[in-house]
């Protein structure tokens, strides 16, 4: 017997909804990012003076994210380098001590630690569709020279309190000029 071409349109139909249940849009949950963002502008103080020096050092390349509203197309590097800016700041994070007490960086232990969990839920749950993206934009230069700064323990302190400021304007970005961009349902 010979499948009827009705049939074989229900089947059709049927395999394009699957392939699009089964390849979900990638979004990042905006309430999470959001919620990161909050946490890290409130951990604290602003960005000190004495730091500004290592701008020659460290200075995030502002043109990785679009400068107007993003399409979908640019939404898929919006995402990607709010998902890698927080991968490659958490790797730091892993791997490298904070210096504390005078002229170490005195961030809120909660908040930090709240602000840890929300990356880290970010870039291992919501973010995994993103680590295959091929992106464009190129941040490996940036965070090799935070890796070089925050390793000297002269400017160490800076070092982290420029990856803050960057990691701020990254997500604030991002949340502003590209809300589009983030997954916005009541689920998240
Ligand atoms: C999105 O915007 C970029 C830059 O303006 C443009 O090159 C691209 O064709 C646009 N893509 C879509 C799908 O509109
Ligand atoms: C990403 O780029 C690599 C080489 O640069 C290529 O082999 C791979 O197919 C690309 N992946 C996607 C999803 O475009
Ligand atoms: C990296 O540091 C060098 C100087 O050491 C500087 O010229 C370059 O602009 C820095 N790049 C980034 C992305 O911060
Ligand atoms: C900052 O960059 C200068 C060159 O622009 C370099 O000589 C210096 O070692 C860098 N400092 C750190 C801490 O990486």
């Amino acid at each position: 017997m010979t499948p009827s071409p009705v049939l074989l349109v229900v089947l059709q139909l049927c395999s394009l909804q699957l392939m699009a249940v089964a390849m979900p849009r990638c979004w990042l949950p905006g309430k999470v990012v959001q919620g990161a963002h909050n946490l890290l502008r409130d951990m604290g103080p602003r960005f000190p003076v004495q730091c500004l020096v290592y701008n020659a050092n460290i200075s995030f390349p502002d043109s990785a994210l679009p400068s107007s509203p993003a399409n979908r197309t640019q939404c898929r590097q919006v995402s990607w380098v709010v998902y890698e800016s927080l991968r490659e700041a958490g790797l730091l994070f892993e791997e490298y001590d904070l210096p504390v007490g005078e002229g170490g960086v005195n961030w809120d232990e909660q908040k930090f630690d709240n602000f840890l969990n929300l990356q880290d839920r970010l870039v291992e749950q919501d973010g995994r569709c993103l680590s295959r993206v091929n992106s464009s934009a190129d941040l490996s230069s940036y965070f090799s020279n935070v890796t070089a700064v925050i390793q000297q323990p002269d400017s160490a302190a800076c070092g982290w309190m420029a990856l803050r400021r960057d990691l701020l304007w990254v997500l604030k970005s991002a949340l502003q000029r590209h809300h589009n961009c983030f997954g916005w349902s009541h689920a998240h």
